[in-house]
């Protein structure tokens, strides 16, 4: 099986309380991008500070902090080529009023603090955010039926 690009994406607390789980999952689902890892946990203060660390010292910083530790969210793995960009293309920009229509956040979100979702900006801050978030035993290896009629 070919190995292909791997990102971190998460519904944050706002997504999952607004019943946007689906939603987003099924965007990924149907764009053609394989789901590897997924779990709903509460994020504690500590892995948040981690996961957040390069905004420490930012004005926003300590309510983002507060916020994404508020009450659960659901973390995945998507895999596929070029994943990374794709899925930041996906979610739209950080502010949800300027993302544009057909993205997540312009979709499904109305503010900067409360837009849906977390997806790595990098193919090095998503190493750094799946070993952050996952063990390596919680990501899967299956394959795809559709893989034939997606890739070359
Ligand atoms: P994320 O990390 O959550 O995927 O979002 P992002 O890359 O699009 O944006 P980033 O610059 O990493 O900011 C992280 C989160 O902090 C909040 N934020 N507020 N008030 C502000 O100026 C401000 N800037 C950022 C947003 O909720 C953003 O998602
Ligand atoms: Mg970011």
């Amino acid at each position: 099986m070919k190995e292909r690009e791997r990102t971190f994406l998460m519904v944050k607390p706002d997504g999952v309380q607004r019943g946007l789980v689906g939603n987003v999952v099924s965007r990924l689902e149907n764009k053609g991008l394989k789901l590897v890892a997924m779990k709903m946990m509460q994020i504690s203060p500590e892995l948040a500070s981690r996961h957040y660390g390069e905004h420490q010292g930012k004005p926003f910083y300590d309510g983002l902090i507060e916020f994404i530790t508020s009450a659960p969210v659901v973390a995945m793995i998507w895999e596929g080529d070029n994943v990374v960009e794709m899925v930041r293309t996906m979610m739209g920009v950080t502010d949800p009023r300027k993302a544009s229509p057909g993205t997540m956040r312009g979709d499904l979100a109305v503010f900067m603090g409360k837009n849906i979702v977390h997806g790595s900006d990098s193919t090095e801050s998503a190493a750094r955010e799946i070993s952050l978030f996952f063990d390596q035993k919680e990501i899967n290896t299956y394959q795809l039926p559709s893989e034939s009629c997606l890739y070359d």
